[in-house]
């Protein structure tokens, strides 16, 4: 499973538990950041977002201090659905419902082992489409 993973420096050090979890089952594509140096969230959710659209297999994940930044900057990309997301049963709403391709953590206001139950939630669920694809064809302006 190919995942583009990004952070800021809040979120570097769960983007790095992220990656060592779940390295047996993805191929991660790092966008960074790899220090608690201050940087800013755009970059990377950019980033990230550009290179999930460039592969629609793939799936997302970001993460800053409250997650609210990332998200609001990958969802300016049409075709991205990028899902706040702070409990395993979010998350996996965000698939079975919103079809998300972006998971957004914020890293400052969730355990990192509920962290990785959420991301292990939201890679273990599947869209369920009919009445949910017509609403995502909803979505785009
Ligand atoms: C960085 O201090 C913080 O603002 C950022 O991680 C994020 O929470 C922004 O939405």
């Amino acid at each position: 499973m190919k995942i583009y993973i990004g952070s800021d420096h809040a979120g570097v050090d769960l983007k790095a538990l992220i990656k060592e979890r779940f390295a047996e089952v993805c191929d991660f594509d790092d966008a960074g950041t790899f220090s608690h140096d201050s940087v800013d969230y755009p970059d990377f959710a950019h980033k990230v977002a550009n290179d999930v659209l460039n592969n629609p297999q793939s799936l997302g994940i970001l993460i800053c201090g409250t997650g609210n930044g990332m998200a609001i900057t990958a969802n300016k990309h049409a075709g991205i659905r990028a899902a706040l997301c702070w409990a395993p049963e979010i998350s996996a709403l965000a698939k079975q419902h919103n079809n998300a391709n972006i998971i957004v953590l914020p890293a400052r206001f969730i355990e990192s082992e509920v962290a990785i139950e959420t991301v292990k939630s939201f890679f273990d669920a599947t869209f369920e489409g009919g009445r949910h694809q017509r609403r995502i064809d909803k979505i785009n302006i």
